[in-house]
């Protein structure tokens, strides 16, 4: 399947995307960040992937801004849309348009912190367990069904830098093997509930 993965920052997960993509049977058709300056282009550079800058800040209004990205990711029709921490929140028509094909990893145990600031709210909260969601994405900001999750412990000493090293790691392993599970056709969006294999996850 041809994938293209959107991204905001330092794109680690990309990266683990890219490592593995052979076995997970993915092409990343291309690369797309809404920052000129995220190091995830240069990732993709150095892996020959064809990259966009889609600049939020030069859009009068989000619509602009969605519609330019679509344009965009509608060059390479992709069977999947992998957002890998774009940090951009979507109209509610944009996640219609690419429904059932478009996954997004969060770094908290959804449907507990959605937002931001995820490693450091989870601290202040007192939790003993952390980890990372992946989920398919619909118009509500990180409510689309649940794919799956791993977690992590929260230690006495941990801080919010300490845990997004340790969620990262958990990410690194889970986004690749969701795709790959979507590759093989197994998963799915049906009805507004996330299948694997014929079962509701
Ligand atoms: C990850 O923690 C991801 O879950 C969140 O943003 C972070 C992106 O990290 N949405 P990277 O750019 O993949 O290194």
């Amino acid at each position: 399947m041809r994938g293209v993965v959107l991204i905001s920052g330092s794109g680690s997960n990309l990266q683990a995307i890219i490592d593995q993509a052979t076995d997970i049977d993915l092409e990343i058709s291309c690369v797309i960040s809404n920052h000129a300056d995220a190091y995830g282009l240069t990732r993709a550079d150095n892996a020959n992937i064809p990259t966009h800058v889609v600049n939020h800040t030069q859009f009068d209004s989000r619509e602009d801004f969605d519609q330019a990205v679509s344009k965009t990711i509608d060059q390479y029709n992709p069977d999947v849309v992998i957002l890998a921490g774009f940090m951009r929140i979507f109209t509610e028509a944009f996640a219609q348009k690419y429904c059932g094909k478009m996954l997004n990893i969060h770094p908290s145990l959804l449907p507990k912190f959605q937002g931001l600031n995820t490693h450091q709210r989870v601290i202040d909260a007192g939790e003993n367990e952390h980890g990372v969601s992946i989920h398919f994405v619909t118009a509500e900001l990180d409510g689309g069904p649940i794919i799956a999750q791993s977690s992590i412990a929260v230690l006495p000493n941990d801080n919010a830098s300490s845990l997004a090293e340790r969620v990262l790691i958990e990410e690194h392993k889970l986004y690749p093997k969701v795709i790959h599970w979507f590759t093989q056709g197994r998963l799915k969006l049906n009805n507004g509930n996330a299948v694997l294999d014929e079962n509701i996850l």
